[in-house]
């Protein structure tokens, strides 16, 4: 507890002892991240930079250009996007209400909103087919566990303005080719075809008359499935809803005729792109824009949550926000998923040097000195640190060892006074007197040179 002055003194404030937070001076609630996020500290951090950037490569080989939209959005874009009667509206969004009395939520996934975005910008009206991709957090009031989070982020790319089954095989395309570049070998693509509103109503209908006499053998969710959508049966993980739905005959055999051509067209594009597919009569997809292709990528070795990467087209979504009609697909890859995937198939790549050089600093050479050398080292464009809790040379050394340093610069008190310091090569211990003079310029020589050997160039 903080001492009954310090409350005092801070009445009606937050105070806190380092771990816990006092409110006007009740209860102490611990302070630690909310239960569902996490911190991405460093080393993490440099494997997300690293997939962030996989990701935008991939994108700008496919010609998908960036789009940052707001994390948050009024709420009712949601549910009339995303769907009323869907998990996501009805129990995983994070809503609330601001100063203005507006009735806004956190975005659960990125599709919504970026087809609000298309609308409000008439991008439609532009150059198409209009291709996008985002990277960011979503927020989804779900049951934590491994690999599904309150927090968590998605790469998600979508296409605006073409029905060509030539544009779902890009997309699958580009989601496979991100997955291969941050080396993720082992993945499987389920695809499925769940038709447009006209061939769905008769499916539904089928469904509804061979699962209503069994009823009472679904589990609750899949009863309550059964009369708002149930197509969303046939997905169920339960057993005993597997079992149920063994027999019906699977969605694509009700296709109309030209959803069933752009079936046909999807698996041929895939073929002739050599991309594998099992087809998967099962996926119908937890959203309900969703209109003829759907696909997930599944991993192996990540348990239950072992869909890095979902997605489908969405012909219909536009125009239920009030725009005009824009066919479109895309996807999403959870990133958080993905970086576990990876590091289960123990794939992960290998951290790198933080720095190229260290600057250690020996007997009395002024601090001041000592950083303004390191700025000019810095403008050379080195990555360059030094100490700063006066330590000994030996600590100094170590330091320079576990961050991975190519070369430490040793200012000594009596070269430096000469005008020279000293440049220790780290991999083999040889050093080298260098003036003071240009020392800048030569050091990012020695630096180039060990590098492009060290790379097997010279
Ligand atoms: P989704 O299937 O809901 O689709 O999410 C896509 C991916 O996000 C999932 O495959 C998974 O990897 C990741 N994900 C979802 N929820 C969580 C969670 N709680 N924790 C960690 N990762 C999670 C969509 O969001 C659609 N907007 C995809 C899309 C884009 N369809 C068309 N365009």
């Amino acid at each position: 507890m903080p001492p009954g002055d310090l409350l005092a003194e801070w009445e009606g404030m937050a105070v806190t002892d380092g771990r816990h937070l006092f409110l006007e001076g009740g209860a102490g609630v611990e302070i630690a991240a909310v239960r569902g996020t996490r911190d991405i500290l460093p080393g993490e951090s440099r494997l997300w930079a690293w997939v962030e950037e996989a990701a935008r490569r991939t994108c700008a080989r496919y010609h998908y250009e960036e789009i940052r939209t707001p994390i948050f959005e009024l709420a009712a874009l949601f549910a009339r996007g995303i769907g009323e009667v869907t998990d996501i509206v009805e129990k995983e969004m994070y809503t609330f209400v601001d100063r203005g009395g507006r009735e806004l939520a956190l975005r659960p996934e990125g599709t919504a909103g970026v087809v609000r975005a298309v609308l409000e910008h008439k991008l439609y009206a532009g150059p198409l087919p209009v291709k996008l991709f985002y990277v960011g957090p979503m927020f989804r009031y779900e049951r934590p566990q491994a690999g599904r989070y309150r927090q968590f982020t998605q790469f998600g790319v979508e296409a605006f303005g073409s029905a060509d089954a030539a544009l779902d095989a890009e997309i699958i395309s580009l989601g496979i080719s991100f997955l291969t570049e941050v080396g993720l070998k082992e993945w499987e693509l389920r695809l499925n075809s769940i038709g447009c509103p006209v061939c769905r109503g008769p499916y539904r209908e089928l469904l509804r008359s061979r699962l209503e006499p069994l009823r009472h053998e679904l589990c609750v969710s899949c009863q309550q499935r059964l009369d708002r959508n149930p197509l969303r049966v046939l997905d169920c993980k339960e057993e005993g809803c597997r079992r149920l739905t063994e027999g019906i005959p699977p969605i694509d055999e009700y296709l109309c005729p030209e959803c069933r051509r752009h079936w046909e067209s999807v698996q041929e594009h895939l073929n002739a792109l050599g991309i594998p597919f099992r087809r998967y009569p099962r996926l119908v997809r937890g959203l309900d824009y969703y209109t003829r292709t759907v696909f997930e990528l599944v991993t192996i070795g990540l348990g239950s949550q072992d869909a890095v990467l979902g997605g489908g087209r969405y012909d219909g979504l536009a125009e239920m926000m009030g725009g005009p009609s824009v066919p479109a697909i895309g996807f999403a890859a959870g990133l958080d998923r993905l970086l576990l995937g990876l590091e289960a198939a123990g794939t992960l790549p290998e951290p790198g040097p933080e720095v190229d050089l260290y600057v250690a600093r020996v007997g009395d050479v002024p601090q001041a000195q000592v950083l303004r050398l390191v700025t000019e080292l810095r403008r050379q464009g080195l990555r360059v640190d030094m100490d700063f809790l006066g330590r000994s040379l030996k600590t100094q050394m170590k330091t320079a060892d576990r961050l991975g340093a190519v070369f430490t610069l040793v200012v000594g008190e009596g070269e430096w006074e000469r005008g020279e310091v000293l440049l220790r090569r780290m991999s083999d211990g040889s050093q080298e007197v260098l003036p003071r003079e240009g020392l800048a310029e030569k050091v990012a020589e020695r630096l180039a040179a060990a590098q492009a050997i060290a790379r097997g160039e010279v």
